[in-house]
């Protein structure tokens, strides 16, 4: 009967085998109570942040959360379209949340955006995996789903660690990583443009040789 022992499935006339919504639902399922999970850890932070970038930080935390508050009832209702039965509760999502709980110890803007960060990187995972797994089922409309739901997520990560990057990896063709400082990174790409244009200004020069 599905996860969570609630997996009764309803009629439809949707053309979808039961198997296959089965899995679905059951993907499905575990991604609302983690996205539950993650809008109260996000509230968590709106409220309890300190330090002087409080409202600003303040306002940011209170704008994601309202954006999972979104996709929370995406996810629902896709559940229910396909004949499940959604599994939103709080208590649900404590037990099933694939995110570890939030820390209650910290206090200032940058702890908060590193704790959401680690909790949003699980979260992107997650929903990358389940683009690939609902597609492979055959339902092209829930992995679309994710694929939006990915985006979005991916685009938040970014502005939580547009906070704390202050270093760039240059990771050139042989694999070595090296870490250096923006400004430095700044000039070593304008080099490479310039070598690259005169390697292809070169190149270009090679045929009237003949
Ligand atoms: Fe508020």
């Amino acid at each position: 009967m599905g996860s969570n022992g609630y997996g009764q499935l309803y009629s439809t006339r949707i053309d979808m085998p039961a198997e296959t919504r089965s899995q679905v639902i059951a993907t499905l399922n575990q991604t609302l109570a983690s996205t539950l999970d993650l809008k109260t850890q996000v509230k968590q932070a709106h409220w309890n942040v300190k330090g002087m970038d409080f409202y600003q930080l303040h306002e940011l935390f209170d704008e994601m959360a309202s954006e999972l508050e979104e996709y929370v009832d995406m996810v629902a209702e896709r559940v229910t379209a396909l004949g499940g039965l959604a599994l939103g509760t709080a208590r649900i999502a404590a037990t099933q949340s694939e995110l570890p709980e939030y820390l209650f110890d910290i206090l200032d803007g940058k702890d908060h955006i590193t704790a959401l960060a680690d909790r949003y990187a699980i979260y992107a995972k997650s929903l990358r995996e389940n683009i690939d797994k609902t597609d492979d089922l055959g339902d092209a409309d829930t992995a679309d789903l994710y694929t939006e739901i990915s985006r979005a997520i991916d685009k938040r990560l970014w502005f939580l660690e547009a906070h704390l990057q202050t270093e760039v990896e240059i990771v050139p063709v042989n694999g070595s990583t090296r870490k250096t400082a923006a400004k430095t990174v700044a000039k070593a790409a304008k080099t490479d443009t310039k070598t690259t244009t005169k390697t292809t200004a070169d190149k270009a020069k090679k045929p009237k040789a003949k």
